[in-house]
């Protein structure tokens, strides 16, 4: 199914933990994370045995999507620190054998950024708006909006902004050109046919690699070229399936064509346009200019995996988030075909394969998965939802989290997951703060209930995130029980589980072996996973236990065995007896 990676390149079989910075750790005393937190807080990192760290952005930014509204992509935001910070952390990362990934956010910027407030000013026609995505409106009087896109956070992709702010009695009236927001109004739409804009963002990578980080994980890398004309479609592009769009899209997928249903025209004009292509060949050579191996990775909602492949070609990116992985059901047929699918795409390019669960923008794969229809999920869950099977959710996530380290390729662990952390499922509403709660009319709850601050010691106020015990969303109360201190003393953790996984993951070298789908019963996925020995790893999805092949030695099991049978929902890793 895959061939051992002979190539060294450090990010071909890293795995790469994501810190979501406002909730990792506080250093000082105000409930939301920052860089001082983080690099305090390193160690855990170390001795959990990853490569590798991927920070969301740290930038200074007015936090209307938590950051991903940028406003100045060269400096921290006062919130998380300075640029001191940001160079201390690098530091320590490095020092301690940790890799440092960034976030780059290039679709769109704050709607405080300099340029956005420079476009505004300066009106229509002016070099300042060709930086973004402005037209006229529709309708007699432009009073309509240029097209009929929707934001990926709910309502239209489209706000009119008002060319006469200063004019007597007409400072709130909106009677000019409209811009385009995929996501937020306070997020507009960067103008990617700007030779501008592709200096700008050469010049932000420039910025980071002198400052010496490895990579950058790239913001919505399937959305900075539109399609010519902008024209409608009557697709749906949202976060996550809801009631109005077909189930299991995800965060800009593309809805294929389907004859069936009159309503959906195509491939989406606003997203995996090829033109996007051109961009990550130019930024792949300002890389290669730098030592070290830095690396990109896609955030690209794109499929089918032959599509995403395209991102990962020897001359564009390095990796691609797999996220078909993510969104397969808790079925072993759908995970073979996932496994096997994500392989043949990514070696036919000779990129390696990315694996991930978890991270800020889905519901947690510990609650995920203990729900009735397993898969992507909502876009988060509420109080008055139905409430995942916590112990379900748990014992499938840590055999899920086993089968994914077990692969050959590269890994991402989202903060928390290494402790068995499940979402936080009934947050107050009035604490929301996801735009996506409010641009949907509430009817999703949005992202807030995977982004709660973490614990650290079970018996601190605030389960020791911040000194004064503030945290900026609530932590559950299962949480305490879940704090590291807790996890440290229990054989059986979730966090020792992760910590054995990955010192064996790196004593065999799994992430460059080679890989072979086994014969297996029908609910059991069964790999081989050759490079210093041969590893199988088999994974139970059944209802009923399944016998272990003879002559095999246990490695790790992700739950307690049954003598020489794998019980219901529990993976193990097994070598080969010599
Ligand atoms: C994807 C990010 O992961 C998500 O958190 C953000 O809201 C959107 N892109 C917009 O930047």
């Amino acid at each position: 199914m895959h061939r051992p990676t002979a190539d060294a390149e450090w990010w071909r079989t890293a795995v790469i933990y994501q810190v979501y910075p406002r909730s990792f750790g506080d250093a000082d005393g105000d409930g939301i994370g920052d860089l001082p937190g983080i690099t305090e807080r390193l160690d855990h990192l170390a001795r959990l045995g990853v490569d590798a760290v991927w920070l969301s952005p740290f930038y200074r930014s007015p936090q209307k999507d938590a950051g991903y509204d940028v406003a100045d992509y060269r400096d921290v935001d006062p919130l998380f620190g300075t640029l001191a910070d940001a160079d201390a952390l690098i530091a320590r990362a490095h020092e301690l054998g940790l890799r440092v990934v960034v976030d780059l956010v290039p679709n769109h910027t704050s709607d405080q950024h300099v340029w956005f407030r420079q476009a505004l000013a300066d009106g229509p026609g002016s070099a300042a708006r060709a930086r973004y995505m402005f037209r006229e409106g529709g309708g007699e009087r432009g009073e309509e909006p240029p097209n009929n896109w929707q934001s990926v956070f709910g309502g239209s992709a489209w706000t009119r902004v008002s060319e006469r702010p200063d004019a007597p009695g007409s400072s709130w009236e909106r009677d000019g050109q409209w811009y385009l927001h995929l996501f937020d109004s306070s997020q507009p739409d960067l103008n990617w046919d700007s030779p501008e804009v592709h200096d700008e963002f050469r010049s932000i990578l420039r910025f980071w690699l002198d400052r010496g980080v490895d990579g950058f994980r790239v913001d919505v890398a399937h959305g900075l070229v539109k399609a010519p004309g902008l024209p409608d479609w009557a697709g749906h592009v949202r976060m996550v399936e809801g009631t109005d769009v077909e189930e299991g899209l995800s965060d800009g997928d593309v809805i294929a064509p389907d004859a069936s249903d009159d309503a959906v025209t195509g491939r989406s004009p606003m997203f995996d346009q090829d033109g996007v292509h051109e961009i990550y060949r130019e930024w792949r050579a300002v890389l290669d200019e730098y030592d070290g191996e830095r690396m990109l990775v896609a955030e690209a909602w794109v499929e089918p995996l032959e599509r995403l492949a395209l991102y990962v070609r020897p001359d564009e990116m390095h990796q691609a988030f797999n996220f078909d992985f993510l969104v397969t059901r808790w079925d072993a047929a759908a995970l073979r075909a996932s496994i096997a699918g994500s392989y043949a795409a990514n070696d036919a390019v000779g990129a390696p394969t990315s694996w991930v669960l978890s991270n800020h923008d889905v519901v947690r794969h510990a609650s995920r998965l203990g729900l009735a229809e397993t898969g992507k999920g909502p876009n988060g869950i509420g109080a008055e939802d139905t409430q995942p099977d916590a112990e379900l959710g748990l014992r499938r996530a840590r055999a899920a989290s086993l089968l994914m380290l077990g692969l050959a390729g590269s890994a991402y662990v989202y903060q928390g997951e290494e402790l068995g952390l499940p979402e936080h499922t009934t947050l107050d509403d009035s604490l929301r703060q996801d735009p996506a709660w409010w641009r949907t009319g509430h009817a999703e709850k949005g992202r807030d209930g995977c982004r709660v601050p973490l614990p650290w010691r079970s018996d601190a106020p605030g389960l020791g995130f911040s000194p004064t015990g503030r945290t900026w969303l609530p932590q559950p109360e299962s949480w305490s029980e879940l704090a590291p201190d807790v996890q440290e003393q229990q054989e059986d953790s979730t966090l020792r589980l992760y910590r054995r996984a990955l010192a064996l993951r790196a004593e065999h070298r799994l992430g460059a072996g080679a890989m072979e789908l086994l014969p297996a019963g029908e609910d059991v996925v069964a790999v081989r996973n050759t490079a210093r020995a041969a590893v199988v790893v088999i994974a139970n999805l059944g209802a009923e236990p399944v016998a272990l092949p003879a002559g095999h030695e246990v490695l790790v099991a992700s739950g307690p065995l049954d003598g020489d049978t794998l019980p219901t929902d529990t993976a193990v890793w097994l070598r080969e007896r010599a």
